[in-house]
């Protein structure tokens, strides 16, 4: 009763908050400039006329991951050059269309930007001989963390380096992305020489006093939690299909009943806070839904 007394509490709340950005991506959204049709990374490009180059990497242990560049941009920026390298990093669930959905007025201008994707998400779920869809064996989906912090990055880092001949790089990590970033400065202590400078938002190194509720209810239970799943052979969640982009697109918009529903989720599993999240986007962004995939090692709860 009390639980949905609260619940009730934070709808309610959430739908009175709106994000300090919103008219401005708003006015984007009404405009229709751009359209409002779902899309994927090369797709939302397109779209927003900005040029793109596709990049694959293939790690020591065999994971195939593609990364995105936007070599120069669209309107003060827009010619190819010498410009400074900067590699940015997407969070758990995420992608490297996180970077790209506001769409053109919030880039990083100036820069030539590389967006990397960890093994097992969207962009990069292939290997060179595992299969992430075998049945009964979910050997491509034990990883967490540690193996993107220690390989992906290092290996995306190296080509990119290679690949515009310089000899450092700027970083930015989202979340997840600073998490492996710190296991690859303290695990592979000779690349922090490759960075010029490191940008960490949402950073996140211990979760000892994580505000999410649902991580504080399950943290008891992770060892059964993981048994259960190796059990089941399940190595994969919320994968990218048609429910979810569904369900995306239909309950979460912002003219939907059900959008403080979905607001409240993500405050669930991130912690409470209206004031930073943009319904707009959040909403109208469609193509988050058929971008971002959690694909989750059990693994990682254990932490
Ligand atoms: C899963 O498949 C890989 C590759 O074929 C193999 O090396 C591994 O031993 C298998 N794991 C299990 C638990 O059967």
């Amino acid at each position: 009763m009390l639980s949905a007394l609260l619940f009730l509490f934070c709808v309610a709340v959430t739908h009175a908050g709106r994000s300090p950005n919103a008219d401005y991506v708003d006015d984007l959204i009404r405009n229709n400039k751009f359209g409002r049709i779902s899309d994927s990374v090369p797709g939302l490009a397109a779209k927003y006329r900005y040029p793109l180059e596709e990049h694959t990497v293939v790690t020591p242990d065999g994971y195939i991951l593609q990364m995105h560049r936007i070599p120069y941009g669209r309107d003060n920026n827009n010619e190819p050059g010498d410009k400074p390298v900067v590699f940015v990093m997407h969070g758990l669930w995420g992608s490297s269309v996180d970077f790209i959905l506001m769409g053109p007025g919030s880039g990083l201008e100036g820069y030539d930007v590389w967006m990397g994707n960890a093994r097992g998400n969207y962009y990069s779920r292939r290997h060179e001989w595992l299969r992430p869809d075998a049945l009964l064996n979910t050997s491509f989906w034990d990883f967490s963390f540690h193996e993107i912090g220690h390989i992906d990055l290092p290996s995306m880092i190296d080509y990119t380096l290679e690949y515009t001949g310089k000899q450092r790089l700027h970083y930015i990590g989202f979340s997840q992305g600073t998490t492996s970033f710190f296991v690859m400065g303290s695990l592979r202590p000779e690349y922090n020489d490759k960075i010029i400078s490191m940008h960490a938002l949402a950073p996140v190194a211990y979760m000892a006093h994580t505000p999410s509720l649902l991580f504080r209810a399950l943290a008891p239970f992770v060892t059964q939690i993981a048994d259960v799943a190796n059990l089941l052979r399940i190595g994969e969640i919320f994968s990218h299909n048609a429910f979810y982009t569904w369900a995306g697109q239909t309950l979460c918009t912002d003219e939907a009943v059900f959008q403080p529903v979905c607001s409240n989720i993500l405050f669930l599993l991130s912690g409470y806070s209206p004031d930073q999240l943009n319904t707009v986007t959040f909403s109208d962004n469609n193509y988050k839904y058929e971008n971002c995939q959690g694909n989750l090692k059990i693994k990682l709860w254990s932490m």
